[in-house]
C-alpha cells in the first residue's frame, strides 16, 4: 500500500491557486488511493506572528474547505495536525538527526526570514526548525509519496535525507517519500503580481482569489488582472506571465482538455479572455461554495470528520513513533 499524505497550512483562507495546484488532485485521484491522509497543518501556523482566534477560524474554515472541495472521510483520512500529538513527539527526535546548517539553508527559511526582519518582527525559532515537524509529519505515517506544490520539494528532500540518516544509524525505521507534483496548473500566479504565487498569506487580497469570494468579488479581481504589454493573447510564461497565467487558470477551470496554448487561439483580446476566466472560475467555485454553506450550517459534522481522522491517524503513528524513540536509545516507559 503506498501511503499519501498532504497538508495545508492555515495561514490564511484556501486560494483558487491551492485548489487547482492541490486539493483539486487529492479529490480526483490522490484519496482514491487506500491510506491517503490529508491534514490541517496548524502548528506551522504558529511559526510567525499570529493571532489565536484567527488560527482556529482558519483551522475549521480549512477542514470545512477540504471536505466541500470533494475530499471523503469514508475514502481518506482528514485530521488537524495538532490532535495527534505524535507529530511534535517525532520532531524532537529529527531536530536530535537533522543539523543547523541544513536548517538555515532551507529557501522558505530564508525568505521568511527576511520578511519578518524587515517587517521589524522577531524571528521564532520554530520557523527555523519548521522542516524537522514537516519531515515528522511525512514520516510518522510511512508516507511514500508527498503531493506539493515545487515550493516544498525542498523541505521533502531534507526529510528524504534526514529518514535515511536515521535509518543508516539507528536501524531501519522509517520509509523514505517523495515529493510529487500535480501535472498540470501547479503554479497559479498572483492576478496582480504574476511573478508571485498565488499565495494565501499575503495581505490584501487583489490578486488572490480565494475559495470562498463571491462571483463579484471574483470577476472584479480577474477583470483588473494585471496583462502584459501589447494585446495579442498568446501562451508565453517568460515574457507574457500575466496572460499566460489567465490561460493556465481557463485551461485549468474550463474542463474541456484544452491546453493553455490552444485556447489562446480564440481570443482577440484581454477583455474577452478575462470574461471568460471569470465565467469558468465562478462556476468551479459554486458548487464548493454550495456545499461549504451546507457542511456551515452543521458544525457538529465537520467536528466529528475531524476526531474520527485524529483517532485513525494517531493509532498509525504510534507504533512508528514508539519505534523511533527505541531505537535512538529512549528507554520504554
Ligand atoms: N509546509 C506545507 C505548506 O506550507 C504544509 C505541510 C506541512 C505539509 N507538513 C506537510 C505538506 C507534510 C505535505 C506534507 O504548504
Amino acid at each position: 500500500m503506498t501511503i499519501t499524505l498532504s497538508g495545508v497550512t492555515p495561514s490564511g483562507s484556501l486560494t483558487l491557486g491551492n485548489l487547482l495546484g492541490a486539493l483539486r488532485q487529492w479529490v480526483r485521484v490522490d484519496q482514491h488511493r487506500p491510506g491517503a491522509l490529508f491534514f490541517i497543518a496548524d502548528l506551522h501556523a504558529l511559526t510567525v506572528d499570529h493571532d489565536p482566534a484567527r488560527i482556529r477560524r482558519l483551522t475549521r474554515q480549512a477542514a470545512a474547505t477540504y471536505l466541500a472541495a470533494g475530499l471523503d472521510p469514508e475514502l481518506c483520512t482528514v485530521f488537524v495536525q495538532s490532535h495527534v500529538e505524535e507529530h511534535t513527539r517525532l520532531s524532537y527526535v529529527l531536530e536530535c538527526t537533522a543539523t543547523d546548517g541544513e536548517m538555515r539553508r532551507m529557501i522558505q527559511y530564508k525568505e521568511k526570514e527576511a520578511r519578518e526582519r524587515a517587517r521589524g518582527r522577531s524571528v521564532r525559532l520554530s520557523l527555523l526548525t519548521y522542516p524537522a515537524l514537516m519531515a515528522a509529519d511525512i514520516l510518522v505515517y510511512g508516507a511514500e509519496e508527498v503531493p506539493v506544490g515545487d515550493d516544498q520539494a525542498q523541505h521533502v528532500e531534507l526529510t528524504r535525507d534526514l529518514a535515511v540518516r536515521f535509518n543508516q544509524r539507528y536501524g531501519h525505521t522509517f520509509v523514505v517519500p517523495r515529493a510529487t507534483h500535480p501535472p498540470v496548473a501547479a503554479r497559479i500566479m498572483n492576478l496582480q503580481e504574476p511573478g508571485a504565487k498565488m499565495s494565501k498569506s499575503e495581505e490584501g487580497g487583489g490578486g488572490v482569489v480565494y475559495l470562498l469570494d463571491d462571483p463579484d468579488a471574483v470577476r472584479r479581481k480577474v477583470m483588473r488582472a494585471v496583462t502584459d504589454s501589447g494585446s495579442e493573447v498568446a501562451y508565453d510564461r517568460e515574457k507574457k506571465p500575466g496572460v499566460s497565467n489567465l490561460l493556465d487558470i481557463l485551461a485549468a477551470c474550463s474542463g474541456g482538455g484544452e491546453r493553455p496554448d490552444e485556447l489562446a487561439g480564440r481570443y482577440e483580446s484581454y477583455g474577452a479572455l478575462k470574461k471568460d476566466v471569470a465565467d469558468a472560475v465562478i462556476a468551479v467555485l459554486e458548487p464548493l461554495q454550495e456545499r461549504y454553506r451546507e457542511l456551515s450550517r452543521d458544525p457538529g459534522y465537520v467536528e466529528s470528520v475531524l476526531r474520527g481522522g485524529a483517532e485513525r491517524a494517531r493509532k498509525l503513528a504510534r507504533p512508528r513513533v514508539d519505534a523511533a524513540y527505541a531505537a535512538i536509545g529512549l528507554l520504554a516507559p
